[in-house]
Protein backbone atom coordinates (compact mmCIF):
# COMPACT_ATOMS: atom_id res chain seq x y z
CA UNK A 1 0.00 0.00 0.00
CA UNK A 2 3.02 2.53 0.59
CA UNK A 3 6.63 2.26 -0.89
CA UNK A 4 8.72 3.78 2.60
CA UNK A 5 11.58 2.20 0.58
CA UNK A 6 11.41 4.85 -2.59
CA UNK A 7 10.70 7.31 0.03
CA UNK A 8 14.01 6.97 2.41
CA UNK A 9 16.09 6.79 -1.39
CA UNK A 10 15.09 10.64 -1.94
CA UNK A 11 15.63 12.11 1.35
CA UNK A 12 18.73 9.55 2.40
CA UNK A 13 21.40 11.93 2.35
CA UNK A 14 19.45 13.89 5.32
CA UNK A 15 18.01 11.28 7.07
CA UNK A 16 21.40 9.53 7.46
CA UNK A 17 23.10 12.80 9.01
CA UNK A 18 20.23 12.94 11.11
CA UNK A 19 19.76 9.93 12.61
CA UNK A 20 24.07 9.30 12.71
CA UNK A 21 23.95 12.47 15.03
CA UNK A 22 21.43 11.13 17.56
CA UNK A 23 23.46 7.76 17.57
CA UNK A 24 27.18 9.92 17.60
CA UNK A 25 25.85 11.79 20.37
CA UNK A 26 24.04 8.93 22.42
CA UNK A 27 21.24 10.94 23.34
CA UNK A 28 18.71 8.33 22.86
CA UNK A 29 16.35 9.44 25.41
CA UNK A 30 14.72 12.91 25.40
CA UNK A 31 17.46 14.47 23.02
CA UNK A 32 17.51 17.65 21.99
CA UNK A 33 16.05 16.36 18.35
CA UNK A 34 12.62 15.75 20.80
CA UNK A 35 11.87 19.76 21.51
CA UNK A 36 13.29 20.97 18.46
CA UNK A 37 10.70 18.66 16.37
CA UNK A 38 7.71 19.46 18.62
CA UNK A 39 9.05 23.08 18.14
CA UNK A 40 8.31 22.33 14.80
CA UNK A 41 5.29 20.15 14.81
CA UNK A 42 3.72 22.57 16.83
CA UNK A 43 4.28 25.81 14.24
CA UNK A 44 3.39 23.48 11.39
CA UNK A 45 0.07 22.71 12.88
CA UNK A 46 -0.60 26.35 13.74
CA UNK A 47 -0.82 25.47 17.60
CA UNK A 48 0.60 26.64 20.94
CA UNK A 49 2.02 23.17 22.11
CA UNK A 50 2.95 19.67 20.75
CA UNK A 51 3.58 16.99 23.30
CA UNK A 52 5.56 14.09 21.05
CA UNK A 53 4.87 10.80 22.47
CA UNK A 54 5.12 6.79 22.36
CA UNK A 55 2.23 6.50 19.77
CA UNK A 56 -0.58 7.71 18.58
CA UNK A 57 -2.65 4.98 20.76
CA UNK A 58 -0.91 6.75 23.39
CA UNK A 59 -1.71 9.81 22.26
CA UNK A 60 -5.49 9.34 22.76
CA UNK A 61 -5.08 7.77 26.13
CA UNK A 62 -2.63 10.94 27.85
CA UNK A 63 -5.47 12.95 26.05
CA UNK A 64 -8.26 11.66 28.11
CA UNK A 65 -6.31 11.05 31.11
CA UNK A 66 -5.84 14.59 31.04
CA UNK A 67 -9.03 15.29 31.24
CA UNK A 68 -10.25 14.19 34.75
CA UNK A 69 -12.80 12.04 33.18
CA UNK A 70 -14.39 9.59 35.88
CA UNK A 71 -15.48 6.12 35.37
CA UNK A 72 -18.84 5.88 33.40
CA UNK A 73 -18.30 9.21 31.73
CA UNK A 74 -19.64 9.00 28.17
CA UNK A 75 -17.66 9.63 25.31
CA UNK A 76 -18.77 10.38 21.55
CA UNK A 77 -17.14 8.06 18.97
CA UNK A 78 -17.37 7.17 15.34
CA UNK A 79 -17.44 3.18 15.07
CA UNK A 80 -15.91 3.59 11.99
CA UNK A 81 -12.37 3.79 12.71
CA UNK A 82 -9.29 2.14 13.79
CA UNK A 83 -10.08 0.43 17.08
CA UNK A 84 -7.46 2.96 18.78
CA UNK A 85 -9.32 5.17 18.87
CA UNK A 86 -12.41 3.68 20.91
CA UNK A 87 -10.27 1.41 23.18
CA UNK A 88 -8.64 3.80 25.03
CA UNK A 89 -12.38 4.85 26.36
CA UNK A 90 -12.69 1.75 27.31
CA UNK A 91 -9.50 1.31 28.85
CA UNK A 92 -10.17 4.36 31.07
CA UNK A 93 -13.14 2.72 32.29
CA UNK A 94 -15.12 5.54 30.26
CA UNK A 95 -18.16 4.63 28.25
CA UNK A 96 -17.74 4.57 24.43
CA UNK A 97 -20.76 5.87 23.19
CA UNK A 98 -20.74 4.87 19.26
CA UNK A 99 -22.57 7.23 16.91
CA UNK A 100 -22.77 6.72 12.99
CA UNK A 101 -20.68 8.43 10.10
CA UNK A 102 -21.40 10.63 7.12
CA UNK A 103 -21.73 8.20 4.21
CA UNK A 104 -20.07 11.10 2.47
CA UNK A 105 -17.21 11.81 4.48
CA UNK A 106 -16.95 8.59 6.35
CA UNK A 107 -16.63 10.65 9.35
CA UNK A 108 -18.74 11.59 12.56
CA UNK A 109 -22.05 12.88 11.77
CA UNK A 110 -22.82 15.96 14.03
CA UNK A 111 -26.69 15.24 13.59
CA UNK A 112 -25.72 11.71 15.30
CA UNK A 113 -23.84 13.31 18.12
CA UNK A 114 -26.69 15.46 19.13
CA UNK A 115 -29.09 12.72 19.71
CA UNK A 116 -26.76 10.40 21.66
CA UNK A 117 -25.93 13.58 24.50
CA UNK A 118 -26.57 12.57 27.86
CA UNK A 119 -26.15 14.07 31.00
CA UNK A 120 -23.55 12.11 31.41
CA UNK A 121 -21.65 12.89 28.12
CA UNK A 122 -18.33 14.17 28.78
CA UNK A 123 -16.60 14.47 25.68
CA UNK A 124 -16.75 14.04 21.41
CA UNK A 125 -13.64 12.24 19.54
CA UNK A 126 -14.41 12.86 15.67
CA UNK A 127 -11.74 11.27 13.57
CA UNK A 128 -10.78 12.19 10.60
CA UNK A 129 -10.88 9.31 8.75
CA UNK A 130 -8.90 8.60 5.53
CA UNK A 131 -7.32 11.72 5.50
CA UNK A 132 -10.68 14.31 5.27
CA UNK A 133 -11.69 16.75 8.07
CA UNK A 134 -14.71 15.79 10.13
CA UNK A 135 -17.22 18.37 10.19
CA UNK A 136 -15.43 20.50 12.89
CA UNK A 137 -17.66 23.96 12.50
CA UNK A 138 -20.73 21.68 13.43
CA UNK A 139 -19.00 19.68 16.26
CA UNK A 140 -17.77 22.74 17.95
CA UNK A 141 -21.04 24.46 18.01
CA UNK A 142 -22.15 21.42 19.60
CA UNK A 143 -19.24 21.02 22.27
CA UNK A 144 -19.65 24.80 22.84
CA UNK A 145 -23.70 24.28 23.04
CA UNK A 146 -23.35 21.44 25.56
CA UNK A 147 -19.70 21.65 27.55
CA UNK A 148 -18.21 18.92 26.00
CA UNK A 149 -14.52 18.58 25.32
CA UNK A 150 -13.42 17.55 21.73
CA UNK A 151 -10.20 15.69 20.97
CA UNK A 152 -9.81 15.36 17.39
CA UNK A 153 -8.42 12.03 15.98
CA UNK A 154 -6.14 13.08 13.43
CA UNK A 155 -3.61 10.06 13.04
CA UNK A 156 -4.89 9.96 9.46
CA UNK A 157 -4.67 13.63 8.54
CA UNK A 158 -1.89 15.19 9.58
CA UNK A 159 -1.85 18.20 7.15
CA UNK A 160 -5.39 18.83 6.62
CA UNK A 161 -7.51 21.82 6.60
CA UNK A 162 -10.39 22.90 7.65
CA UNK A 163 -12.13 26.02 6.38
CA UNK A 164 -14.78 27.59 8.57
CA UNK A 165 -17.98 29.44 6.88
CA UNK A 166 -16.52 32.64 7.88
CA UNK A 167 -13.34 32.01 5.68
CA UNK A 168 -11.22 31.61 8.02
CA UNK A 169 -9.12 28.26 7.75
CA UNK A 170 -7.69 25.80 10.93
CA UNK A 171 -4.84 22.98 10.22
CA UNK A 172 -6.84 19.71 11.65
CA UNK A 173 -5.45 18.74 15.27
CA UNK A 174 -5.67 22.60 16.46
CA UNK A 175 -9.28 23.18 16.25
CA UNK A 176 -10.52 20.73 19.69
CA UNK A 177 -9.50 20.82 23.19
CA UNK A 178 -6.92 18.56 22.03
CA UNK A 179 -5.57 17.22 18.95
CA UNK A 180 -3.77 13.40 18.74
CA UNK A 181 -1.86 11.94 15.88
CA UNK A 182 0.34 8.83 15.01
CA UNK A 183 3.68 8.75 12.84
CA UNK A 184 3.34 4.81 12.65
CA UNK A 185 5.68 4.03 9.48
CA UNK A 186 2.95 4.61 6.83
CA UNK A 187 1.06 7.22 7.94
CA UNK A 188 1.50 10.43 5.52
CA UNK A 189 4.14 11.65 8.32
CA UNK A 190 5.76 8.49 8.92
CA UNK A 191 8.71 7.57 10.88
CA UNK A 192 11.33 4.61 11.13
CA UNK A 193 9.02 3.16 14.03
CA UNK A 194 6.53 4.21 16.44
CA UNK A 195 5.53 7.68 17.21
CA UNK A 196 2.78 9.80 18.23
CA UNK A 197 2.08 13.28 19.18
CA UNK A 198 -0.49 15.60 21.26
CA UNK A 199 -1.23 19.14 20.36
CA UNK A 200 -3.06 21.84 21.77
CA UNK A 201 -3.04 25.63 22.31
CA UNK A 202 -4.28 25.39 25.99
CA UNK A 203 -0.98 25.42 28.31
CA UNK A 204 -1.80 24.12 31.75
CA UNK A 205 -3.90 21.44 29.77
CA UNK A 206 -0.76 20.75 27.78
CA UNK A 207 1.80 20.90 31.00
CA UNK A 208 -0.47 18.09 32.45
CA UNK A 209 -0.22 15.97 29.52
CA UNK A 210 3.58 16.52 29.08
CA UNK A 211 3.62 15.42 33.13
CA UNK A 212 1.34 12.13 32.44
CA UNK A 213 2.96 11.07 29.63
CA UNK A 214 6.68 11.20 31.71
CA UNK A 215 5.15 9.15 34.93
CA UNK A 216 3.29 12.00 36.16
CA UNK A 217 6.36 13.66 37.12
CA UNK A 218 6.73 17.35 37.83
CA UNK A 219 10.55 17.90 38.26
CA UNK A 220 12.70 14.39 38.67
CA UNK A 221 11.31 11.78 40.71
CA UNK A 222 8.39 13.49 42.06
CA UNK A 223 5.13 12.10 40.70
CA UNK A 224 2.37 14.75 41.81
CA UNK A 225 -0.26 12.62 39.56
CA UNK A 226 -0.82 8.43 37.99
CA UNK A 227 1.13 8.92 33.96
CA UNK A 228 3.18 6.75 31.95
CA UNK A 229 5.92 6.21 30.02
CA UNK A 230 5.19 7.35 26.68
CA UNK A 231 8.26 8.73 25.09
CA UNK A 232 9.31 9.74 21.56
CA UNK A 233 12.55 8.11 20.90
CA UNK A 234 15.18 11.11 19.72
CA UNK A 235 16.42 8.83 16.55
CA UNK A 236 12.43 8.94 15.36
CA UNK A 237 12.43 12.95 16.08
CA UNK A 238 15.39 13.00 14.56
CA UNK A 239 13.78 11.64 10.85
CA UNK A 240 9.87 13.20 11.64
CA UNK A 241 11.79 16.76 12.00
CA UNK A 242 13.94 15.78 7.89
CA UNK A 243 10.16 14.74 6.96
CA UNK A 244 8.02 17.21 8.37
CA UNK A 245 9.26 19.50 5.91
CA UNK A 246 8.25 17.33 3.15
CA UNK A 247 5.19 16.38 4.43
CA UNK A 248 2.30 19.64 2.31
CA UNK A 249 5.19 18.22 -0.85
CA UNK A 250 3.90 14.01 0.04
CA UNK A 251 0.13 15.67 0.53
CA UNK A 252 0.58 16.96 -3.12
CA UNK A 253 1.68 14.02 -4.64
CA UNK A 254 -0.89 11.64 -2.66
CA UNK A 255 -4.20 14.67 -4.05
CA UNK A 256 -2.29 14.17 -7.71
CA UNK A 257 -2.66 10.56 -7.43
CA UNK A 258 -6.71 10.98 -5.97
CA UNK A 259 -6.93 13.09 -8.73
CA UNK A 260 -5.86 10.05 -11.11
CA UNK A 261 -7.80 7.23 -9.46
CA UNK A 262 -11.18 9.56 -10.16
CA UNK A 263 -10.22 10.00 -13.37
CA UNK A 264 -9.81 6.85 -13.73
CA UNK A 265 -13.50 6.19 -12.39
CA UNK A 266 -15.34 8.93 -13.13
CA UNK A 267 -18.75 8.20 -13.55
CA UNK A 268 -18.62 4.46 -13.37
CA UNK A 269 -22.23 3.77 -12.22
CA UNK A 270 -20.95 0.83 -10.01
CA UNK A 271 -17.96 2.73 -8.04
CA UNK A 272 -18.03 5.79 -5.80
CA UNK A 273 -15.06 7.55 -5.68
CA UNK A 274 -13.91 9.42 -2.58
CA UNK A 275 -16.08 12.94 -2.00
CA UNK A 276 -14.26 15.74 -1.49
CA UNK A 277 -16.01 18.12 0.95
CA UNK A 278 -16.04 21.94 0.60
CA UNK A 279 -14.79 22.63 4.01
CA UNK A 280 -11.85 20.16 4.61
CA UNK A 281 -8.41 19.84 2.41
CA UNK A 282 -8.41 16.29 1.85
CA UNK A 283 -5.10 14.53 2.34
CA UNK A 284 -5.97 11.19 1.28
CA UNK A 285 -4.04 9.15 3.72
CA UNK A 286 -6.43 6.67 1.93
CA UNK A 287 -8.17 6.42 -1.22
CA UNK A 288 -10.85 4.62 -0.50
CA UNK A 289 -13.67 3.53 -3.15
CA UNK A 290 -17.24 2.31 -2.46
CA UNK A 291 -18.70 -0.36 -4.34
CA UNK A 292 -22.77 -0.82 -4.96
CA UNK A 293 -23.28 -4.10 -7.37
CA UNK A 294 -19.70 -5.62 -7.48
CA UNK A 295 -18.21 -7.85 -4.73
CA UNK A 296 -15.66 -6.14 -3.17
CA UNK A 297 -13.95 -9.15 -1.50
CA UNK A 298 -13.65 -11.04 -4.83
CA UNK A 299 -12.14 -7.80 -5.68
CA UNK A 300 -9.97 -7.90 -3.30
CA UNK A 301 -8.80 -11.21 -4.01
CA UNK A 302 -8.67 -10.34 -7.63
CA UNK A 303 -6.40 -7.87 -7.25
CA UNK A 304 -4.04 -9.77 -4.82
CA UNK A 305 -3.73 -12.31 -7.47
CA UNK A 306 -2.55 -9.32 -9.72
CA UNK A 307 -0.09 -8.03 -7.12
CA UNK A 308 -2.38 -5.23 -6.41
CA UNK A 309 -2.21 -4.91 -2.63
CA UNK A 310 -6.06 -3.29 -1.56
CA UNK A 311 -7.13 -2.93 2.26
CA UNK A 312 -10.08 -2.96 3.57
CA UNK A 313 -10.29 -0.16 6.44
CA UNK A 314 -11.91 -1.64 8.30
CA UNK A 315 -13.82 -5.01 8.11
CA UNK A 316 -15.55 -5.25 11.81
CA UNK A 317 -16.87 -1.74 13.09
CA UNK A 318 -15.42 -1.20 16.45
CA UNK A 319 -19.17 -1.22 17.52
CA UNK A 320 -19.48 -4.90 16.70
CA UNK A 321 -15.70 -5.91 18.01
CA UNK A 322 -16.11 -8.89 21.00
CA UNK A 323 -13.59 -6.21 23.43
CA UNK A 324 -16.91 -4.14 23.54
CA UNK A 325 -19.65 -6.85 24.41
CA UNK A 326 -19.70 -5.31 27.86
CA UNK A 327 -21.33 -2.60 26.57
CA UNK A 328 -23.58 -4.32 24.44
CA UNK A 329 -22.93 -1.90 21.31
CA UNK A 330 -23.30 -4.22 19.00
CA UNK A 331 -27.04 -4.08 19.15
CA UNK A 332 -26.31 -0.08 18.57
CA UNK A 333 -27.96 0.75 15.01
CA UNK A 334 -25.28 2.28 12.66
CA UNK A 335 -26.90 1.57 9.31
CA UNK A 336 -24.49 3.93 7.76
CA UNK A 337 -21.51 2.33 9.39
CA UNK A 338 -22.97 -1.19 8.55
CA UNK A 339 -23.40 -0.30 4.91
CA UNK A 340 -19.82 0.83 4.35
CA UNK A 341 -18.38 -1.58 5.85
CA UNK A 342 -19.27 -4.13 3.44
CA UNK A 343 -18.43 -1.98 0.55
CA UNK A 344 -14.71 -0.03 1.34
CA UNK A 345 -11.91 -0.91 -0.75
CA UNK A 346 -9.20 1.00 -0.58
CA UNK A 347 -6.27 1.12 -2.90
CA UNK A 348 -2.61 1.70 -2.69
CA UNK A 349 -1.78 4.93 -2.10
CA UNK A 350 1.76 6.79 -1.58
CA UNK A 351 4.02 9.35 -2.87
CA UNK A 352 6.40 7.60 -5.00
CA UNK A 353 3.54 6.04 -7.82
CA UNK A 354 4.34 6.00 -11.34
CA UNK A 355 2.08 6.39 -14.14
CA UNK A 356 2.48 2.82 -15.36
CA UNK A 357 1.74 1.77 -11.86
CA UNK A 358 -1.20 3.53 -11.97
CA UNK A 359 -2.42 2.52 -15.06
CA UNK A 360 -2.12 -1.28 -14.08
CA UNK A 361 -4.14 -0.81 -11.09
CA UNK A 362 -7.17 1.51 -12.36
CA UNK A 363 -7.35 -1.06 -15.38
CA UNK A 364 -7.43 -3.97 -13.14
CA UNK A 365 -9.96 -2.39 -10.87
CA UNK A 366 -12.02 -1.58 -14.36
CA UNK A 367 -11.58 -5.08 -15.66
CA UNK A 368 -12.72 -6.75 -12.43
CA UNK A 369 -16.18 -4.13 -12.25
CA UNK A 370 -16.89 -4.36 -16.05
CA UNK A 371 -16.83 -8.14 -16.30
C1 LIG B 1 -7.64 6.82 13.36
C2 LIG B 1 -6.48 6.29 14.13
N1 LIG B 1 -6.41 6.54 15.45
C3 LIG B 1 -5.39 6.11 16.20
C4 LIG B 1 -4.37 5.37 15.65
C5 LIG B 1 -3.31 4.83 16.56
O1 LIG B 1 -2.03 5.19 16.22
P1 LIG B 1 -0.78 4.25 16.62
O2 LIG B 1 -0.80 3.07 15.72
O3 LIG B 1 0.39 5.15 16.40
O4 LIG B 1 -0.95 3.88 18.04
C6 LIG B 1 -4.38 5.10 14.28
C7 LIG B 1 -3.28 4.33 13.67
O5 LIG B 1 -3.42 3.49 12.87
C8 LIG B 1 -5.47 5.56 13.50
O6 LIG B 1 -5.54 5.30 12.19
Amino acid sequence: MVDLKEQYKKIKSEIDVAVMKVIETAAFINGPQVQSFANSLAEYNGVKQAIPCANGTDALQIAMMALDLQPGDEVITPSFTYIATTEVIALLKLTPVFVDVDPETFCINPAAIEKAITPKTKAIVPVHLYGQAANMEEIMKIAVAHNLYVIEDNAQAIGSKFYFSDGTMKKTGSIGTIGTTSFFPSKNLGGYGDGGAITSDDDQLANKMRMIANHGQSKRYYHDIVGCNSRLDSLQAAVLEVKLNYLDQYIDARRQLADAYDAAFSGHPKIKTPFRAPYSKHVFHQYTLVLEGIDRDKLHAYLAEHNIPSMIYYPVPAHRQKMFSQFNSSSTELPVTDWLTERVISLPMHTEMDEEQINFITSSVLKFANQ
